[in-house]
Parts: C-alpha cells; structure tokens; sequence
C-alpha cells in the first residue's frame, strides 16, 4: 500500500544505493542508524509476535505461515495487503513519504506481527521486557551468500553487491547490510533458551512445511486443523507465494526492486550455492567456517 500509494510522488526517481553506518560495529543502513534512539525504543506489546531473520532466511515465508496460523487459514485475510504492510520492518527508514516501520508499527493495533533482520543485541530491549514471542529463521551460510548477492542486484535500498568474487569475501567478512552471518546465527541461538524463542530452519520448512507450521501453530499456542493445515501448506509453497502479489514484492516500484535482474521469489531450493561456488572458494569457505563455528551446537544442512 505504502509504496503504490506513493510511487506517484516519486515520479522519474532515479534511487541511489544507500549510505551505511554502524550500530555498535554492525553496518546498518545509515538512515537506520540516524533513527536508532527511535527504534531502541521501541514499546513492544506482549501479545506481538516477531519473525526475526537474517536477510534472505525466509523471513517472508514465515511471516506468511504466521500470518496464515493467526488467520486461521483464511486466505483473503492474507492478501489484505502486501507483507511489508501487513507486518512492519522494525527498522526499515524508506524515502520520504513512505512511512519507515516504525510508523507502521505504531499506527498498528497489538498483538501485532513484526519483522527485523537485527542482530540479537541490537533487538529493542521492550520485546524482552515484554516476552513477546519472537520467532527465528536461520539458513545455511552458502544459500544465504547466493541469495543476498541476487538480492542486493536487484534491490537499490541496499548497497551494490559488486562482482560475485568480491561479494564472497564481502559477504565472509561480515561487511554487508546487517552484519556477520555468524554472529547473527550464534548469537540468536545463544539467546534462544533465555527467551520465547523458536529457532527454525528454512531447510526444515523446506523438507516438511507441514510439520514445521504446526512447530510455529504450538508455540503460538494455536490448535490447527487438518484443513487449516493443508491451506497453510498450500498458500505458503514457492510457487503459491511466487504467484502472489501481496508476498512477492511484485508491488514495490521498480526503480527500488527490478526483479527482472533477479526476481525477489527467485529458486527457493537447498543446496543452490552448488551453482555459484567454484572448488576454491568451497575451500576458503569451509575453512572460515569451521574456524567462526567453532564451539558452537548449531550445526545446518547445506543439502537435503
Ligand atoms: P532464494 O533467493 O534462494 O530463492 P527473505 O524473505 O528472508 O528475504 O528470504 C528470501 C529467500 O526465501 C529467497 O531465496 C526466496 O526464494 C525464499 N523463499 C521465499 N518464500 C519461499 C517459499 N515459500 N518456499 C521456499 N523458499 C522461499
């Protein structure tokens, strides 16, 4: 809504690539950064849910499987309007005169359904105090490396990713909008047990969708039936959302997302890095991988 109502005003705008700055080391849009006392601040109410990712996790698939469970599967509900209005983006500070998340989250009546990709640390602290439940995507590092280098092409809100060969050490060293991959990963994992936390991984929603929305249903404390289930399943499969306007992001302006240089539902598989990776990158990877993950539980699947 925000962005149709107000691709009018921006006319033949030629959207330059943002600025970055720094929240305690972390590089974050710098607009972000301008607003952070804002965004710290932030009241959260105990009844929000949050669907918390680092970028390209599958942070809009599971606010749609959210969003389907607190609408009882009823799908026109869902197509209300598109995700970024359904569920504001906690620190997301768009041109003027679209309204920056934190507007829409405050015009929103709670129990709300929000979305952030910060760090763990950087959460404002109300959604503690509060114990709202927050919901965690996590994805493999190779897939989420190939997915935020097509992402980055193709969305002009975030700086460019330059040749792939440099995005990998870009990437590897944690120098991309909302920071290190590892200490994203590791640090919400950290924090899982001290808080509502739902840890889920996006190659388990791959492998069973249905058993992991009835993960998400129980911890939201939802009974779902079988037929609520099923049309969760459908409504939320790859093609379902790739087909759907109000999940694709087909509705942002082109001259911010140009999804003909890469479309924003773009594979939607495991193991997609096999087609990017060259041996030796594989190699320089595994190796910084193993050295970053190093003492931790967490262990992904990087295929199926
Ligand atoms: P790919 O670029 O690998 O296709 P985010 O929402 O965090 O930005 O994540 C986007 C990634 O999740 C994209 O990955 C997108 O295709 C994938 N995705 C979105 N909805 C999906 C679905 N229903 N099934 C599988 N993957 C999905």
């Amino acid at each position: 809504m925000a962005f149709e109502r107000n691709a009018r005003y921006f006319g033949s705008y030629v959207m330059q690539r943002p600025a970055m700055g720094r929240i305690t080391g972390v590089p974050l849009d710098q607009k972000t950064c301008e607003t952070w006392p804002d965004i710290w601040g932030f009241q959260a109410h105990p009844g929000d849910v949050l669907v918390a990712a680092y970028p390209k996790a599958g942070t809009t698939w599971m606010q749609e499987v959210v969003d389907m469970i607190h609408e009882d599967g009823d799908v026109a509900r869902c197509r209300r309007a598109p995700t970024y209005d359904r569920h504001p983006f906690l620190e997301v500070v768009a041109p003027k005169p679209v309204p920056s998340g934190l507007q829409l989250a405050e015009a929103m009546e709670p129990p709300r359904i929000l979305k952030t990709h910060l760090p763990v640390q950087l959460l404002p602290p109300s959604f503690w105090e509060k114990k709202s439940k927050v919901i965690y995507v996590a994805r493999n590092a190779k897939d989420c490396l190939v997915s935020y280098f097509h992402f980055q092409r193709m969305n002009k809100g975030l700086p460019d990713p330059g040749s792939w060969e440099n995005y990998f050490s870009t990437f590897l060293s944690g120098e991309v909008p909302w920071g290190s991959w590892f200490e994203h990963v590791t640090g919400w994992w950290n924090a899982k047990d001290r808080h509502q936390i739902l840890y889920i991984f996006y190659e388990d929603m791959v492998e069973d969708l249905r058993r992991e929305a009835q993960k998400v249903a129980r911890f939201l404390e939802k009974d779902l039936s079988e037929d609520v289930l099923e049309k969760i399943c459908q409504h939320t499969s790859f093609q379902a959302m790739k087909d759907n306007p109000m999940a694709n992001y087909s509705t942002i302006p082109t001259f911010v997302m140009d999804h003909s240089i890469s479309p924003f539902m773009r594979k939607g598989i495991v193991g997609d890095w096999k087609n990017h990776f060259l041996v030796a990158q594989n190699e320089i990877f595994d190796e910084e991988y193993e050295r970053r993950m190093k003492g931790t539980t967490l262990t992904f699947r990087t295929q199926l």
